[in-house]
């Protein structure tokens, strides 16, 4: 090797020992400097002292599962978070419940505690109401139909809902916290509901809607996931909606317009029951006739189209059939919704 080469060969060899020390005193110096950095120390503990204070640790020795799967659910989780009035502690919605923990055995309940279960709607209602009144969702539950009907939340809601999963609950103490969680936030009904569903909870008093589920023509499908594409609250707002009939918008035919954007217009053809409301001819739920449909078409367009049949005598040999056949009239008058053809006068395109 000549002589040039071995000396830069040497020399890089030493560039290249000075730039690790180098950077190993800037990583030495980065922890030493960096560590200060980050919340201060006394916020550091506060904060994984309250991750670790158990929401009703005075009752746990005679409520354990109660106490460890409240921790797994939202106002479990909420309360380790919000210091404020917020916290849903057990104390909230139980009064007494101090006086009760001290003077009560493991067999016999002492000291009057209360239970939201076991008032009147009215009472347990404001038990929820003093933290939920705020939420956007309940704005206009006072009033609402449900609310006049005597019933409370907890006609839809369970606050302890893991007692749904019947005998399986007791085993979930001894189950790891990890696959607890796992089995209350996939097994369990979302928002903490008495039944599985959405629509099994309704349908627990609703029992006239069932069948709309298996009609012919009905919006209460299931996608191929099973999951509801369609539900009760996609229209209804159950704790009390801005429309009659607890609709989530004030006119039926905006809760329509929401999904069918297309039905909404303007059209150059109005036709006038369409505007009004879309329930002049669909039924909301199911239907036996196809489309939603109140009515076979014939028999639907004839409630106000009266005498049809020689104003049509002309356009087929046999006008019966062409009323009755296939898609009815709506085989010539195919834009009944409205249309925005020049020639569109009477829907036929
Ligand atoms: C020393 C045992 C013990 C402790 C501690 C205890 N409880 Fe109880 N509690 C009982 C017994 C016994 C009952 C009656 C049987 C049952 O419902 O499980 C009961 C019942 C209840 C009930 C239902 C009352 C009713 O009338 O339906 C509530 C609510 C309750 N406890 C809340 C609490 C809360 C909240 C705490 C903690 C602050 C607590 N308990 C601590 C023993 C205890
Ligand atoms: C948000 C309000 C709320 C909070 C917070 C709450 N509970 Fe309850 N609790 C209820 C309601 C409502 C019932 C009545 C039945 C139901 O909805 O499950 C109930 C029922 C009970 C019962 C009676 C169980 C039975 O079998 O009927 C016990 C025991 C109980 N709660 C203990 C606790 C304990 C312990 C805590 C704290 C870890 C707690 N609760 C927190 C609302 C609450
Ligand atoms: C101390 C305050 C407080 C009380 C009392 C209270 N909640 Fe809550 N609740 C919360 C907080 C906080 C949340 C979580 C954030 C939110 O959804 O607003 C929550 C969430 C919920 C949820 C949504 C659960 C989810 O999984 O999304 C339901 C349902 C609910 N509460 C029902 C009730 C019912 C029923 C009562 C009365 C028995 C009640 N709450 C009483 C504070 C409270
Ligand atoms: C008629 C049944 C019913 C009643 C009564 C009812 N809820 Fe609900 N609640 C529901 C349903 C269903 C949902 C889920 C909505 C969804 O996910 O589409 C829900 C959701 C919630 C949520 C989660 C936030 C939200 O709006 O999605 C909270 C909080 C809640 N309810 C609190 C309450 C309180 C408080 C009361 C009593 C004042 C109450 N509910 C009464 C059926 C009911
Ligand atoms: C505990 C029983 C119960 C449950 C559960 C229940 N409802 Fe109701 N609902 C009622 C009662 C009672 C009325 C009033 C009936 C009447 O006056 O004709 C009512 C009325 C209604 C109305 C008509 C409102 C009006 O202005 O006429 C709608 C819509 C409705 N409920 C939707 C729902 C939906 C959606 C659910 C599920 C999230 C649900 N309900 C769950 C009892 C219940
Ligand atoms: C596509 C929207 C839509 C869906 C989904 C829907 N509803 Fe309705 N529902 C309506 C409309 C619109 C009305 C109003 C009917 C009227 O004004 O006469 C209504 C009326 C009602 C009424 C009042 C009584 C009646 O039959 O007129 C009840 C109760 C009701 N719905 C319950 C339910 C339940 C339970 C579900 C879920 C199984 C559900 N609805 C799903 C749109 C819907
Ligand atoms: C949450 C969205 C949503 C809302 C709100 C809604 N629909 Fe639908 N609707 C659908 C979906 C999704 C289908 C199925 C479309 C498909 O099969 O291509 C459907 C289908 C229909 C059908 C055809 C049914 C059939 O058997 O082919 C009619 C008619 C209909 N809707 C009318 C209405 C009316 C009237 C309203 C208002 C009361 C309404 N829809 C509100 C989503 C909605
Ligand atoms: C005058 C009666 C009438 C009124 C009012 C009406 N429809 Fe229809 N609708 C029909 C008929 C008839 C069909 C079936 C058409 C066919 O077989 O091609 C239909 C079909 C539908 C369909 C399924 C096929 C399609 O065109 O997408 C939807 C969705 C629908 N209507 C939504 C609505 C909405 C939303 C409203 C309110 C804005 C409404 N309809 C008002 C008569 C009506
Ligand atoms: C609830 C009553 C009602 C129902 C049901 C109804 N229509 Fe109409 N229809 C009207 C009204 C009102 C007009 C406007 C009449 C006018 O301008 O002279 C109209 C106009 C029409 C026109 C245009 C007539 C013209 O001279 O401009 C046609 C075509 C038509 N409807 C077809 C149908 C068909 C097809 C059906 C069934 C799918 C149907 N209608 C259901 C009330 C109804
Ligand atoms: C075979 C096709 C066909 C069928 C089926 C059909 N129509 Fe027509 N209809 C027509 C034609 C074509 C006209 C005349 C259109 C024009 O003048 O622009 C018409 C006109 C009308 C008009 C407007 C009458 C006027 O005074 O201007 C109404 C309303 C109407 N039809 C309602 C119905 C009803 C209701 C049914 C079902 C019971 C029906 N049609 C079935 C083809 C049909």
């Amino acid at each position: 090797m000549p002589e040039q080469d071995k000396r830069t060969n040497a020399l890089s060899i030493v560039t290249r020992i000075a730039a690790l020390f180098i950077m190993a005193v800037l990583v030495v110096l980065f922890f030493a400097f960096a560590k200060p950095v980050g919340p201060p120390a006394e916020a550091q503990t506060a904060a994984t002292a309250a991750q670790q204070t158990v929401v009703g640790k005075d009752c746990q020795q005679c409520h354990r599962i109660i106490v460890q799967s409240f921790a797994l659910d939202t106002h479990g989780k909420s309360a380790k978070f919000l210091k404020d009035s917020r916290g849903a502690k057990c104390e909230v919605c139980h009064a007494n419940s101090d006086k009760h923990a001290e003077t009560s055995t493991k067999t016999t309940s002492k000291g009057d505690v209360g239970n939201p279960g076991k008032l009147g709607s009215a009472e347990a209602n404001q038990s929820c109401l003093q933290c939920h009144a705020m939420d956007r969702t309940h704005f206009s539950w006072r009033g609402g139909k449900h609310d006049r009907s005597d019933m409370s939340c907890l006609s839809c809601h369970n606050v302890h809902h893991v007692k749904l999963l019947g005998r399986a609950w007791a085993h979930l103490a001894d189950t790891p916290e990890r696959e607890a969680a796992e089995i209350i936030n996939t097994k369990l009904p979302e928002k903490m509901l008495t039944s599985f569903s959405v629509e099994e909870t309704c349908l627990s008093c609703h029992i006239e809607r069932r069948k709309d589920f298996f009609q012919r023509s009905t919006h209460l499908f299931r996608t191929e996931l099973r999951n509801m594409k369609v539900g009760c609250t996609s229209c209804h707002n159950p704790h009390g909606g801005e429309g009659g009939k607890m609709l989530v918008d004030l006119t039926v035919n905006n809760v329509c317009y929401t999904c069918h954007a297309e039905k909404r217009g303007p059209f150059l053809w109005e036709h006038p029951p369409v505007r009004e409301n879309c329930l002049n001819c669909h039924s909301p739920h199911g239907s036996s006739n196809p489309k939603l449909l109140t009515a076979r078409v014939h028999l639907l367009c004839q409630q106000c189209h009266i005498h049809m049949l020689p104003r049509h005598s002309t356009t087929a040999g046999k006008p019966l059939d062409i009323f009755s056949i296939n898609r009815g009239c709506a085989n010539c008058h195919g834009q009944v919704h409205g249309s925005n053809h020049p020639g569109g006068r009477t829907f036929g395109r």
